[in-house]
């Protein structure tokens, strides 16, 4: 089991990229696959499931509320018996995916106890649509000491209407319909590929689920579900973080198994910048003929460039050639790692939710912390493109996302050593 201690990832300047590199499952995806295994008994088995902490941590999710679970190595095995549908406060805090078992355990338990950081000021926490989507299906939710607690005589179908297309929230009221009685649509629903993969998925238990990937989806709601196996998507964010780490240190690449039409957005942009990128047989090809040009870019919900993609970009344009202005349209202050870039020599302003990022020709070497695990694997990447020696202090944040970025990048050409401290 991968555990987040701190790592100092040391990195030095290496020649161009060459080779292939899997592409493993997506983070994104699979811990609301496991989520959704709670609303069926039976053992399931998921494939393609990533070697990454959030994934530990779903496992012990499950167990704490009577799951087993069992893992090898791309797989995962869960069981689902007399379940307790109480979310503890301890292990939901560790992780915000968590929030994902309240729909399935409320439209099938007709309760659920879910811990929540702030819980008792739900109210006003960004879980606010979650709750009102639910709440439009039937539920009542009242404020615990440590959360939220919710119940309902039963779900019934009705139309939901998001303000803003919440991938969290699209996923909660999806799983929360399958069981409810009649129809359910979702309007403004987020459209990201994982939630096509948890419809196909929730499809295959038995949901009656249609429109996943358009902004309406429609779902009959169904009596009973089973078990399944499941092959988990890739995961397109770190198809990205390696599309970016070509595109600094140069090379060229294959990511196995990567989808391209999952991606066509940021393929696009990364396009406009110089890198060559086209689908391959199982995946995508990926090469740097020249120093980057730099675009400005827009987060937005899919099929826009998605926030998570924004690190890596940030951190390309940091040595592209000119000026690019990147604005975040989903997260208020999502621009902690500009710092550490800038200490690295990068050239960024950041104004609200804007970065004006000036390429600089190189960055130089220096000690960095990463925040959060896009930012590491972009403070990683960004290395690649510098002077000297970097050194990235990482406090357990990038196990939480990639299973193994220095030996990846390592495989790849790059001097990148991972040392636990
Ligand atoms: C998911 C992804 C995350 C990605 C994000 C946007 C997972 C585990 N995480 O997060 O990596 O960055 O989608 O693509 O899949 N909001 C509210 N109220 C709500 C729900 C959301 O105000 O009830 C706001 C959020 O604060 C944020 C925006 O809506 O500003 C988007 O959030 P959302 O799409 O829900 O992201 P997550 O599902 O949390």
């Amino acid at each position: 089991m991968i555990e987040p201690s701190t790592t100092h990832y040391v990195i030095n300047a290496a020649g161009p990229l060459q080779g292939t590199v899997a592409i493993g499952g997506a983070k994104n995806s699979v811990l609301k696959l496991m989520a959704a295994t709670t609303m069926a008994d039976g053992t399931y088995t998921l494939y393609n499931v990533p070697n990454i902490h959030d994934v530990s941590v779903m496992c012990r999710l499950l167990e704490s509320m009577g799951a087993t679970t069992s893992r090898r190595p791309g797989v995962v095995e869960i069981t689902i018996a007399d379940l307790e549908p109480v979310a503890p406060f301890a292990l939901v805090e560790q992780m915000r995916a968590s929030t994902a078992v309240l729909g399935p355990l409320l439209g099938r338990f007709n309760r659920v106890e879910l811990g929540i950081p702030g819980g008792d000021d739900f109210g006003h926490r960004p879980i606010d649509m979650h709750l009102t989507g639910l709440e439009t299906l039937g539920a009542s939710f009242t404020a615990t000491a440590d959360g939220v607690s919710g119940t309902t005589d039963g779900l019934v179908g009705g139309t939901v209407r998001l303000a803003f297309p919440s991938v969290g929230a699209t996923e909660n009221i999806l799983m929360a319909s399958v069981l409810a009685k009649g129809t359910t649509t979702i309007r403004n629903a987020a459209a990201e590929p994982e939630i096509s993969d948890l419809a196909s998925f929730l499809n295959k238990m038995g949901a009656r689920i249609s429109g996943s990937g358009t902004s309406t989806i429609t779902v009959e709601g169904v009596d009973a579900l089973e078990a399944v196996t499941h092959r988990v998507i890739p995961d397109r964010i770190q198809s990205a973080t390696y599309m970016a780490a070509v595109g600094i240190a140069g090379g060229e690449v294959v990511l196995e198994h990567a989808r391209y039409d999952h991606m066509a957005m940021v393929c696009q942009k990364m396009g406009e910048m110089g890198l060559r990128i086209s689908p391959d047989r199982d995946g995508i090809w990926v090469s740097a003929p020249d120093r980057m040009r730099s675009v400005d870019i827009s987060t937005l919900p899919y099929p826009g460039v998605a926030t998570d993609y924004k690190p890596a970009l940030v951190a390309l344009l940091a040595v592209a050639d000119g000026t690019g202005i990147v604005t975040e349209n989903l997260f208020a202050g999502r621009f902690r790692y500009v710092d550490e870039l800038v200490a690295m020599g990068a050239n960024i302003r950041t104004d609200g939710n804007h970065a004006i990022v000036r390429g600089v020709e190189r960055l130089q070497g220096a000690t960095v912390t990463s925040h959060d695990i896009r930012a590491g694997a972009a403070l990683i990447v960004a290395a690649l493109g510098a002077d000297g020696e970097t050194t990235v202090v990482d406090e357990g944040h990038v196990v939480r996302g990639y299973p193994d970025l220095a030996g990846d990048l390592t495989a790849l050409g790059a001097n990148v050593v991972a040392r636990a401290v």
